[in-house]
């Protein structure tokens, strides 16, 4: 089964093309960044406008890399949610009606489901059960992963998520946007020289919040006669050992509630490298495995709709009704 997928959330156009038996053909994305820029954030009719723009050039692309045509395409997967609603208004208009002039089925795919499958579009794709942190710029969850549409949810934030933690707390450095990238790579030139909370680091569940470390970060920059170079270099510094320590706590608190050895990390958040470092340490010492989707599918991208939606349209036709219902995905 051929299957097309948009990606149209927030600020990337993202055009895939999966093919059941064979795998990834092709994948094209857009950044917005650039455009948003200027403006210190996502501008959302900015960001609707230019995915009309882009994403039917980015079909054609991928089609033509692929050497495939429009009437082979089996099915048209699209993002449903969460997102800005004009955005993801655009790429459901344009999948529904691709999906209606070729008559073949369309579907809605959560954007999170999204990013949870990810790692799976990798050759050395881990094997179910497993455990799966999720850390993007809207979300910080943990969650037993026992099959497609198998998702049983372990812990969540319980104010910002990671990577809108990375970002605010970029903006409180000066750092601009989009700053989580930009603050991970000051922060590996930076050294310990201040002390910041591990919020809930110790709390029994698998929760976690971040919007008190944020403010700790703000009160530590007030302190500060001046902020130079290598100040803001040791506050993200501290900042990245916060958030990587408590994630990386979690995670092994998780596999050892579940008892079981595999961790899967995706969302933008999973391409920080002291992230992946600590991760790959701690679960070396449980005998544990971790699986990483490549950078590029961290962050949002048309691939891993195309392969959600190309699982769920597979099971629809494969499957009976009862077994498709499993594909609910309730966050
Ligand atoms: O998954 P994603 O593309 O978008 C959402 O679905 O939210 O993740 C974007 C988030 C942003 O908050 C960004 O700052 C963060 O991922 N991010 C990073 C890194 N790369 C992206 N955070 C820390 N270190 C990075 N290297
Ligand atoms: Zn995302």
């Amino acid at each position: 089964m051929l299957v097309l997928g948009f990606e149209s959330s927030c600020d990337e156009t993202g055009v895939a093309l999966y093919d059941t038996e064979q795998g990834l053909l092709a994948h094209a994305l857009h950044s917005q960044i650039a455009m948003h820029a200027a403006y210190g954030g996502v501008v959302p009719e900015l960001a609707s406008r230019d995915h009309i723009r882009r994403a039917l050039p980015l079909t054609q692309q991928v089609l033509t890399h692929a050497s495939k045509t429009l009437q082979e395409i089996d099915g048209i997967a699209y993002t449903q949610g969460p997102g800005l609603a004009g955005a993801l208004l655009v790429g459901t208009s344009i999948a529904q009606s691709l999906a209606f002039a070729l008559q073949v089925p369309s579907v809605g795919v959560h954007h999170l489901e999204g990013h949870l499958l990810a790692p799976l579009l990798e050759e050395n794709r881990p094997a179910f059960p497993f455990v799966a942190l999720l850390v993007s710029g809207g979300h910080s969850q943990l969650m037993r992963v026992d099959g497609i549409g198998q998702y049983a949810l372990l812990g969540d934030t319980l104010d910002d998520a990671a990577g809108e933690a990375f970002d605010k707390t970029a903006k409180l450095l000066g750092l601009g946007y989009p700053g989580g990238p930009t603050l991970s790579k000051l922060a590996d030139l930076g050294q310990a020289r201040f002390q910041l909370p591990r919020p809930m680091l110790n709390s029994p569940d698998l929760n976690f919040s971040f919007s008190g470390l944020k403010t700790a970060v703000l009160t530590l920059v007030n302190k500060q006669p001046q902020l130079d170079d290598q100040t803001v270099r040791d506050i993200a510094f501290e900042f990245q050992e916060s958030v990587t320590e408590i994630l990386t706590l979690k995670c092994m608190k998780a596999l050892k509630q579940t008892k079981l050895k595999r961790l899967v990390v995706s969302g933008g958040v999973g391409a920080n490298t002291r992230l992946r470092q600590r991760l790959n340490e701690a679960a070396a010492k449980r005998g544990a495995q971790v699986s990483y989707p490549r950078l590029e599918f961290c962050t949002d991208n048309g691939a891993m709709i195309a392969f959600a939606g190309a699982m769920r349209l597979n099971a629809m036709q494969t499957q009976t009704e009862t077994s498709t219902q499993a594909y609910s995905f309730s966050v």
